[in-house]
């Protein structure tokens, strides 16, 4: 072997919990080159987790343990997400030149200006960001908190898996992350244009735009390929898991693609351009360089040539993977075929190389 992607001792799995499935993905870094180094997925049970919230502990637990052994990793430490739905941020000046220690030791006798719970349930994070514009003399710091309970939870689930939460993070900066890999899709000076990637899971829809990489605006709908499956369910007396083996696998009957796909696309194209109006109707912008579609259901065949069609935007399907190297032990076919559903856990995995 030649040890060009060496391990390090800080390496951490990115894990996703979402709302059905957990998805596992460790990275390994040379230079500026990634390695996708283990993978996994797995199905969680129905409403273990709801809307972003664990219900059920052990059903996640179970997954955890089982997406662990899948992947075959023999790394012990993580980085979770919590929703940015359930993250209050704040940017606010401070002295500058403080240590960590004494900035950490500030916020806390300053945060409760700004947070509106009891200090002792919430969590605290915070990064400072640069000098403030109008006054060198003190800087900017991002100001992150979330319940408490938001947090111990997810570490808890890890926890019956044997893993150890190393850091929680927020998803919406996971995305982020994830996004500066996808030169190889939109070309150099992606990071200068404005893009809005729209994350299309199990049971929501989360635009997310960025301008110069960073994050201006989310949203999120309640619609997502739960939809379709539950169609799918309807029509031809399918079971859940029938369903959705049948979404990836086909096998239908001859009439699914006009009277049930066709129409379950049309809905997508008005969910993502519905959304952008309001993204249009909120600021100054009233136009994106790129749509890129993310989660599972951008899966499916030519919902992005779809959306370019009806919209009139150039729509590429997310693929952080595009210009990454592959463990032998990576099931390349799978991996393609999941990785818009990616992104989070590779925007947590990438913690590793902070
Ligand atoms: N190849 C495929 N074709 C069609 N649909 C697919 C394909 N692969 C996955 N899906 C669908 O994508 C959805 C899961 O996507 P994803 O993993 O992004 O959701 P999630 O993050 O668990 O959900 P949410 O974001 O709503 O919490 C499911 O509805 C699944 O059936
Ligand atoms: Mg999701």
């Amino acid at each position: 072997m030649l040890g060009l992607f060496t391990k390090k001792a800080n390496t951490l799995l990115g894990i996703d919990i979402s709302s059905t499935s957990v998805k596992l993905l460790e990275l390994s870094r040379s230079g500026s080159r990634y390695k996708v180094e283990a993978y996994a997925v797995e199905p969680l049970p129905p409403n273990a987790v709801v809307e972003k919230n664990i219900a059920e502990l052990e059903g996640v637990g179970q997954a955890l343990s089982r997406v662990l052994a899948k992947a075959k990793s023999g790394v012990k430490t993580a980085a979770v997400a919590v929703a940015g739905s359930a993250v209050i941020t704040k940017t606010i000046e401070m002295e500058a030149g403080l240590s960590e220690d004494d900035l950490e030791n500030q916020l806390k006798i300053e945060a409760d200006q700004y947070i509106p719970y009891p200090l002792e349930e919430v969590a605290i994070d915070f990064e400072v960001q640069g000098p403030a514009p109008r006054n060198p003399e003190r800087v900017e710091v991002l100001l992150a908190a979330c319940r408490k309970e938001n947090v111990e939870v997810r570490e808890a689930a890890l926890a019956l898996a044997g893993l150890t939460a190393k850091v929680v993070d927020v998803e919406a900066y996971a995305l982020e992350r994830a996004y500066g890999l996808l030169e190889a899709q939109l070309g150099a000076g992606h990071d200068e244009m404005t893009v809005a990637v729209v994350d299309i899971g199990a049971t929501m829809t989360t635009l997310s735009v960025l301008h110069n990489g960073r994050t201006i605006y989310t949203r999120e709908q309640l619609f997502g390929g739960k939809q379709l499956t539950e169609e799918i369910q309807r029509r031809y007396g399918l079971s859940v898991e029938e369903a959705g083996l049948a979404k990836k696998q086909g096998g239908l009957p001859d009439d699914y693609d006009s009277e049930v796909l066709q129409p379950f696309k049309e809905a997508v194209v008005q969910q993502v351009s519905r959304s952008l109006q309001f993204f249009f109707a909120a600021g100054q912008f009233n136009d994106v360089d790129y749509i890129l579609l993310a989660g599972g259901t951008a899966s499916i065949p030519d919902l992005d040539r779809l959306i370019q069609q009806k919209i009139g935007t150039q729509t590429l399907v997310a693929n952080p993977f595009a210009d990454m190297a592959l463990s032998s032990k990576v099931n390349a076919g799978a991996l393609a075929s999941d990785a818009p559903a990616l992104m989070i856990a590779c925007g947590l995995a990438m913690r590793s190389f902070d």
